[in-house]
């Protein structure tokens, strides 16, 4: 897609079914269907009738009446994407889901990597060190860039607080580390969280200060202590909280590129849904 190959038009509805908020996948989707030809619908949630009560189930029966051919879906809830699957005949993308999945975000994120470090294929980055920092407990992203990966032989580094690191990434082999110089200790990559308040219970950490002192992306540590590391944030950044402000800006960001690379991953994805649709793949 990015490299021009034409990639002809083609016809269908996509409707942006979002219940949660988003810019950057809801508006990639938008672009990304409008460039290859196809219709597309963005879902109002206040505005519509589940607002007087309408179940998603019902919503979802509707919706799949006007006949759309793939359905974008985002929910707090985990699983809403199969339950979505099972009330339309439309193909259904997992847009993010609760802590589960964002599988699109992964997939972005891997041809980033694969842009940074010049190589066509993720499997070329196996032994290249990647060091996630912050809330890997509520974050769907890590989750599916987890399995990106483990399968290109890409190793991990999970870094952050006890409260956001869970026991049960030890048990299943990761690398964890509750100190950040350790962490980041002359990583490839660093990729920072978003601290996510919407979707913790309770108070997990003191203050967003606390945890910028002590685990805040700063260009110092960054200098410090992987000094040739590239810099990704799934976004939206929470500025002076996992990042310094400045470190967006910085040539080793690729937070932009992340963004860019959202447009021609989400057509590639919407292609191959259409083209499966009419029977060519
Ligand atoms: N990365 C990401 O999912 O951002 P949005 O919530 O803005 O879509």
């Amino acid at each position: 897609m990015r490299e021009g190959a034409s990639p002809g038009r083609v016809s269908g509805l996509v409707l942006n079914l979002f219940f949660e908020h988003s810019t950057r996948t809801r508006v990639s989707f938008e672009v990304a269907s409008k460039r290859l030809g196809l219709d597309v619908v963005n879902f109002d949630l206040a505005a519509s009738s589940i607002a007087k009560g309408e179940t998603l189930a019902d919503t979802v029966r509707t919706l799949d009446a006007m006949s759309p051919a793939i359905v974008v879906v985002r929910h707090s809830r985990c699983g809403v994407p199969e339950e979505v699957a099972h009330h339309t005949q439309a193909s259904v993308v997992n847009a993010g889901d609760g802590t589960r999945a964002h599988p699109t975000q992964a997939l972005l994120d891997a041809l980033t990597l694969c842009d940074a470090f010049q190589v066509n294929r993720v499997e070329e980055l196996a032994g290249k060190t990647v060091s996630v920092i912050g809330d890997i407990a509520h974050s769907r992203v890590v989750r599916s860039n987890l399995e990106v990966w483990r399968r290109a032989g890409i190793r991990v580094r999970l870094v952050g607080p006890r409260a956001f690191v869970p026991s049960g990434f030890t048990e299943l082999g990761y690398e964890v580390h509750h100190d950040l110089a350790r962490g980041l200790d002359d990583a490839d990559v660093v990729y920072a969280l978003r601290v996510q308040t919407e979707r913790q219970s309770g108070c997990l950490y003191p203050s967003a200060h606390e945890y910028f002192r002590r685990f805040g992306l700063t260009r110092e540590r960054l200098d410090r202590f992987a000094p040739h590391a590239v810099v990704m944030h799934p976004g939206p950044v929470n500025r002076n909280v996992e990042l310094e402000s400045s470190l967006m800006n910085d040539d080793r960001s690729l937070i932009d590129r992340q963004v860019a690379n959202g447009i021609w991953v989400r057509m590639a994805v919407l292609r191959m849904l259409i083209d499966a649709r009419k029977g060519l793949v």
